[in-house]
């Protein structure tokens, strides 16, 4: 029986819920995906590469920024197409240095000058072949910001790493080292890319679970270093042999906003589906 009590109880119930103060927090990280063409193409191929994607890209309704990273003879022309498109573009990496004689370098500066927008940096292929430290990552990501160009980051363990267990550990040196320097507004323009580097090139992606398991781990980190609302807004890219078979489920998990992709991007029709995978 509905008694009249229960009744009287159950609308108090329904009062106290509506009259609670709403805290709705609205998320307002954006999904990225980019392509890191790494040192492929010639330059008719990289040019009819752009050519499809942008004309790929206007007739779909993407839930994501995209962004393409080819070789830096390439730049300026991808950043002519991005004028005229939705596209982005991003370099491969810069020098720690200004200006000067570095000879065979390529600056903050003058990427700058051709309009680009993003850059990646700490690509474990630039720490493994080039031995780059966390003291340069750091410096150039400065470089960067000074520039106004937002650095892709990439963190990630090596196999090793991983069965040893001391995967966290890696990762949460590298940004502390990298990145943790920064403060909030300059953090605010910085993307992470989670690549574990035994995924990367092999076949062998990270499971939806293990990425998730990073990706929060990575956003507790920046979380307890600059505070909620900055934790919210980071992108956190994943990147490791992700496809158009796996984009979707790796996208869905809660702390993934987008891929870092490498051999996927290199064939427009891989990279708008991957592109295509946000729910
Ligand atoms: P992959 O490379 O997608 O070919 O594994 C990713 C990367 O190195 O950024």
């Amino acid at each position: 029986m509905f008694s009249l009590l229960r009744f009287k109880s159950l609308s108090l119930k329904i009062k106290s819920v509506l009259l609670r103060p709403i805290n709705y927090t609205i998320i307002m990280r954006k999904n990225i995906v980019a392509g890191n063409w790494k040192m492929n193409k010639t330059f008719s191929e990289a040019e009819e590469l752009t050519d499809q994607i942008v004309l790929e890209m206007e007739d779909k309704d993407l839930k994501c920024e995209l962004v393409v990273c080819p070789p830096s003879p390439f730049l300026e022309m991808a950043s002519d197409y991005a004028e005229e498109s939705r596209l982005k573009v991003g370099a491969q990496n810069i020098s720690e240095h200004e200006s000067g004689a570095y000879t065979g370098e390529i600056s903050a500066p003058m990427l700058d000058s051709i309009d680009i927008e993003y850059c990646i940096i700490g690509h474990s292929e630039r720490r493994k072949y080039f031995n780059e430290t966390d003291q340069q990552l750091a410096t150039k990501v400065d470089l960067l910001l000074d520039y106004g160009i937002k650095p892709i980051f990439c963190v990630g363990e090596v196999l090793e790493e991983r069965e040893s267990n001391t995967h966290f550990d890696v990762v949460k040196k590298q940004l502390g080292n990298g990145l943790f320097h920064l403060n909030s507004d300059e953090f605010s323009n910085v993307v992470i890319a989670y690549e574990p580097v035994w995924a990367i090139g092999t076949g062998k992606t990270a499971s939806p679970e293990q990425a998730q398991e990073m990706h929060a781990f990575i956003r507790k980190l920046i979380l307890e270093k600059y505070g909620k609302e900055t934790a919210d807004e980071v992108s956190i890219l994943y990147g490791g042999s992700c496809n158009p078979g796996n984009a979707k489920v790796l996208f869905s998990q809660a702390d993934v906003d987008g891929g870092l992709i490498g051999g996927a991007s290199l064939k427009a029709n891989d990279f708008l589906a991957i592109a295509s995978s946000f729910e």
